[in-house]
């Protein structure tokens, strides 16, 4: 069976929780959300209050009519059979966010999903935006940065790692999957060593096929 990277991210990501965040009451900001998988599973493991998301396009643009292939609900169905057909045929033209969420509650994370109000009041995504132009006043005890830093030019992705460190509370946790290898990716230990007396020691060999994991800790 091969090996998709939607679950070793999310592994990665359960294990930074896991050794990293106490308490129950937490609340995460999803940089680059997409459909919100990362948030759905953050949501179902009980520490998190409250999941903020921001992406760059809009709503309507998670279905794409002309690339169905390409849709990123399609994306975030890879190494999920019945969510992948769910998301593939007759289902297509009907999916929407809050439809999609309970399908992926119940066929990978074997939960049962919020009510819609419930569901609204938990994440808060904000589409059709631009991370720089996001605004919020809340500090975060999580803020993942998974696939996203190469969408941005080299000078972006050092002011929003700048920024997501800012936005953290003491002890609290930064998720980044990098993509180097990529037009526009950069090394980030280049970027985290000038900056690292702010947070506690990362892993730099961290990595799986092109992508590098890192977890920061915001030094208290
Ligand atoms: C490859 S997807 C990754 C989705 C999700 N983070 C994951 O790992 O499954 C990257 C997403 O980041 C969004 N994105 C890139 N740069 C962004 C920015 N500056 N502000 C908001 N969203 C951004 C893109 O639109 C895209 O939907």
């Amino acid at each position: 069976m091969s090996i998709d990277i939607n679950q070793i991210i999310k592994e990665k990501l359960r294990k930074a929780i896991e050794v990293n965040l106490k308490g129950d009451n937490l609340i995460a900001l999803d940089i680059g959300s997409g459909t919100g998988i990362l948030a759905y599973q953050l949501f179902h493991t009980n520490k998190f209050r409250s999941i903020c998301g921001v992406e760059l396009i809009p709503k309507e643009g998670l279905v794409n009519e002309e690339s169905k292939s390409h849709t990123l609900f399609y994306q975030a169905s890879e190494g999920h059979e019945s969510l992948k057909r769910y998301v593939e045929f007759d289902n297509y033209h009907k999916i929407d966010l809050y439809n999609f969420y309970c399908e992926y509650v119940k066929a990978e994370l074997k939960n049962k999903p919020l009510i819609k109000e419930e569901f609204e009041n938990v994440f808060q995504f904000t589409f059709d935006t631009e991370f720089r132009d996001y605004s919020n006043d809340e500090l975060f005890d999580l803020i993942i940065l998974s696939r996203v830093l190469h969408y941005n030019s080299k000078k972006e992705q050092i002011k929003i790692i700048k920024y997501a460190i800012d936005k953290l509370n003491n002890g609290g946790v930064i998720f980044i999957v990098n993509r180097p290898g990529l037009k526009n990716g950069i090394d980030l230990k280049n970027i985290l060593e000038p900056i690292s007396n702010r947070f506690r020691g990362v892993n730099y060999n961290d990595k799986f096929r092109e992508h590098y994991f890192y977890t920061l800790v915001k030094i208290e």
